[in-house]
C-alpha cells in the first residue's frame, strides 16, 4: 500500500521573481478570519435570533437598518471581507487540486469573474438601495 502524496502542483518560481504575495495572503486569511468572527456572528445573532428571529426580516426591516450608515458599513465590510477571504481560500484550493495548467487557468478566471460580479452587485445594492419604491 502506498501513502505517497503527489508533488505540489503550484509552479516554483526562480528566486529573482519571488515576492511576498503568499505571505500577505496567509496573513490576510488570519486577520480577515478574526474580523469575520465578529461580523458574521453578530450578523447571525441580530438577523436570526434577536427580536423574533428570521420572521421579522422583511423589506421594512432592511430599509430601517440600511437607513443607518453604521449598518451599511457593517454589511459592506462583511461583504468585501467574506468575498475576498472566501475567494482567496478557493484560489489556494484550485492551485492545490487543478492538475492541468488549462484547468487551473479557467477555474481561476471564473473565480475572479465571480468576485468582480458579486462585489459589484452587492456594493451597488448597499449604496443605491431605495426604501421608497
Ligand atoms: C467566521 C470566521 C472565519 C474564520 C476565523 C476563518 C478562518 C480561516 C483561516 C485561518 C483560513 C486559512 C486556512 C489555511 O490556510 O489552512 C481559512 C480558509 C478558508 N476560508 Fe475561512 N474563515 C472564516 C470565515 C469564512 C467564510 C465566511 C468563508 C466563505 C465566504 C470562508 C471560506 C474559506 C475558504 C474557502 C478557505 C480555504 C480552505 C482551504 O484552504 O482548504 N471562511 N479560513
Amino acid at each position: 500500500m502506498s501513502l505517497a502524496l503527489d508533488k505540489p502542483r503550484q509552479p516554483r518560481r526562480p528566486a529573482a521573481r519571488r515576492s511576498n504575495g503568499e505571505l500577505y495572503s496567509w496573513l490576510f486569511m488570519r486577520l480577515s478570519g478574526l474580523l469575520l468572527v465578529v461580523l458574521v456572528l453578530g450578523h447571525l445573532f441580530i438577523m436570526n435570533i434577536l427580536d423574533g428571529g428570521v420572521h421579522k426580516i422583511n423589506f421594512g426591516f432592511v430599509a430601517g437598518r440600511w437607513a443607518n450608515p453604521f449598518w451599511q458599513a457593517w454589511d459592506l465590510i462583511m461583504l468585501w471581507l467574506a468575498e475576498i477571504h472566501g475567494a482567496n481560500g478557493l484560489r489556494t484550493v484550485i492551485n492545490d487540486y487543478a492538475r492541468k495548467d488549462g484547468t487551473r487557468f479557467w477555474l481561476q478566471l471564473m473565480l475572479a469573474a465571480s468576485v468582480v460580479l458579486i462585489l459589484g452587485v452587492g456594493t451597488l445594492v448597499i449604496f443605491t438601495f431605495d426604501p421608497n419604491i
